[in-house]
């Protein structure tokens, strides 16, 4: 045991025991992670995308592996959230596990009716993706202008009393300008990144690979990408940073923090090792140990410059 290494992570007055969240859509809802894994010992399960009415998603095929990483355009398939509320989240939090509600929607409109309906449940925070890619209407557009940014997340804030988490899409010009936005509207976190829009095509039919033809990219292809981001976002906002997009190993989880973020998501990882999230509470413990740190904060935004 190293009981006297602090590895907690506090985002507004909600603390979790450690900084190692699973990303959305990557670890369904939970439960199809149980004969891997006690849930319980991630810092936080982030739930698969939900809408406000149930969703199918897009036509298949949906996945395509990549040369280091995937694409996918599953196109938030949910339950809704209302279903969601009823019959899994009570099962998860038996579980003992803090849950992050990630919520998507057409409108501003929808996203408020959302964050009404989630902040009378027994969820933690709630994580506002403005950055899907897969979803024709709304979605990244919301997104990619910081005047809505600002708009949506002031509207949003107002009828939520639990944390909220503004999910950034790394197809933008200037993720400062909207970062900067997001706290402004009154985001207690920004977590980035969602996935990087590519497409994959099959020689043998000429068509592509994906039904919807372009989808998003994620795993340790997008790490580089990811780091810039979240180094960029740490230097102008003075609200925490999840930050995620390929992490696999703890050695991308202090490359992650030294650039700024104070706690990191698993995607496209859990797909190749279902136990990465536990394996990594125990590993950033040891290597905070090993080096004689007491806490995360002795590498959050540490990144050295010449
Ligand atoms: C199959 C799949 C489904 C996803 N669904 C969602 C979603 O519903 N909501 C969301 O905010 N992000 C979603 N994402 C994005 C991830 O949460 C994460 O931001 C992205 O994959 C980068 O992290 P990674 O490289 O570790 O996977 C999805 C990613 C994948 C691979």
């Amino acid at each position: 045991m190293n009981n006297n290494i602090d590895i907690s992570f506090k985002m507004k007055d909600l603390l979790f025991d450690n900084p190692i969240f699973t990303a959305s859509g990557t670890f369904g809802f939970g439960h199809e992670f149980d004969d891997f894994i006690d849930i319980s010992k991630i810092g936080g399960v982030v739930v698969k995308g939900l809408t406000l009415e149930p969703r199918k998603g897009n036509k298949l095929p949906r996945i395509a592996e990549t040369a280091s990483g995937m694409l996918n355009s599953v196109g938030l398939e949910n339950p809704g959230v209302n279903k969601f509320i009823e019959e899994t989240l009570p099962r998860l939090k038996e579980k003992k596990v803090k849950v992050i509600a990630n919520i998507a929607g057409n409108t501003i409109d929808e996203y408020c009716k959302m964050a009404e309906i989630v902040n009378t449940s027994e969820c933690d925070a709630v994580e506002m993706n403005i950055s899907c890619p897969n979803v024709k209407q709304g979605g990244v557009a919301f997104g990619t202008n910081p005047d809505v940014v600002y708009e949506i997340t002031k509207q949003v804030r107002a009828c939520l009393d639990k944390p909220l988490i503004v999910k950034l899409s790394p197809n933008v010009t200037d993720i400062k300008e909207i970062a900067v936005k997001a706290e402004e509207g009154g985001a207690d976190c920004i977590s980035l990144i969602n996935t990087l829009i590519g497409m994959a095509v099959d020689i043998k039919t000429k068509k592509p690979i994906l039904n919807n033809v372009i989808g998003g990219l994620s795993g340790p292809a997008i790490k580089p990408v990811a780091l810039r981001l979240i180094w960029e976002t740490s230097k102008v906002v003075n609200i925490p940073i999840i930050g995620m997009g390929g992490v696999r190993s703890i050695e991308d989880v202090i490359e992650f923090m030294l650039v700024g973020a104070s706690a990191v998501a698993i995607g496209t990882s859990n797909f190749v090792n279902p136990k990465v999230t536990v394996e990594l509470v125990e590993e950033l413990r040891e290597y905070l140990k090993s080096n004689k740190y007491t806490s995360c904060k002795d590498i959050i935004g540490k990144l050295k410059l010449n």
